[in-house]
């Protein structure tokens, strides 16, 4: 279903991911852990086709989604709807209008600028956000709700576009604890009910071993790890994180994270310059 092969990204001298490959042969929901600067979001960039490989193939059903080009990126980019740390939500807006942006590709500018959206999709999106317990907030602006209940119109958003795929770059590392497990069930149960693949590059081991059927752990660019939540012991996540033998799993969560979102913000920093 997925088949990476040798994928490569390099930034001048730098690999981000380096001779990435593995095989998921059917809808499993995917954890990717590693340390800050693994490689794991220019994975999922790579994935979505925000920013190309620099060699490598990257097959969705039998497809090499990385030579796509004009309508059908397009397309591929609608099938795999991508989910943010931070929601990426309009936050002045009202809440279904953010999920009726799902949709943005398939409607005229016009459309979208004046909120025409036909009574179907509007309906549908009001669907989408009592599946996910959120319905009550529709006419809300998503600004007025937690980050929790914002994350889940953020997955509504996504799931107006019917993707196959949904790539989440760390959809809980903005979470309190009770609001990261509430959006991770509702990923979880997106993949179960619906058969979509679920890929969640994650921070904290305990999530990915609690909602993924498979771990991938990146270390320098490479996979370091690959299999299921049984198979990641302690030591293997050690050997993950690149840490000694004073490596406690509560480092991976809180302590790490503050390094993160330094080099977050770098990496933005330096994007907005080239
Ligand atoms: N646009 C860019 N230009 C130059 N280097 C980049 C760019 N994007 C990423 N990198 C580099 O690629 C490597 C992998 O970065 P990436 O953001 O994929 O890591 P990550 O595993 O997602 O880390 P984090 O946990 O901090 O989000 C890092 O060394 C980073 O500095
Ligand atoms: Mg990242």
């Amino acid at each position: 279903m997925l088949d990476v092969k040798s994928l490569t990204k390099r930034f001048g001298s730098n690999a981000a991911v380096d001779n990435v490959s593995f095989t998921i042969d059917r809808p499993m929901m995917i954890g990717i852990i590693g340390r800050s600067g693994a490689g794991k979001s220019t994975f999922l960039r790579i994935m979505n086709r925000l920013t190309d490989a620099s060699d490598g193939e990257l097959c969705f059903e039998g497809r090499n989604v990385l030579t796509l080009t004009g309508k059908d990126k397009r397309d591929w980019q609608s099938d795999c709807a991508m989910i943010f740390q931070q929601f990426n939500l309009v936050p002045r807006m009202d809440v279904v209008s953010n999920v009726l942006h799902g949709t943005l590709g398939r409607h005229s500018t016009l459309t979208t600028m004046f909120n025409l959206y036909p009574e179907a999709e509007i309906h549908k999106a009001i669907d989408i956000l009592d599946r996910l317990g959120i319905a009550e907030h529709a006419a809300k602006r998503a600004e007025a709700l937690s980050g929790g209940q914002q994350q889940r119109v953020a997955i509504a958003r996504a799931l107006m576009q019917d993707p196959k795929v949904i790539l989440a770059d760390e959809p809980i590392a903005s979470l309190d604890p009770m609001n990261a497990q509430t959006v991770m069930e509702a990923l979880r149960r997106i993949h179960d009910e619906d058969g979509r693949m679920v890929i969640a590059n994650l921070h904290t081991l305990d999530t990915a071993r609690r909602y993924c059927d498979r771990i991938i752990g990146m270390r320098d660019g490479r996979v370091v790890f690959d299999g299921t939540p049984e198979q990641l012991t302690t030591g293997v996540a050690r050997d993950i994180y690149g840490a000694g033998a004073d490596f406690s799993e509560a480092a991976t969560s809180t302590e790490i994270r503050d390094h993160d979102a330094v080099v977050t913000e770098e990496i933005r920093a330096a994007e907005v310059a080239l």
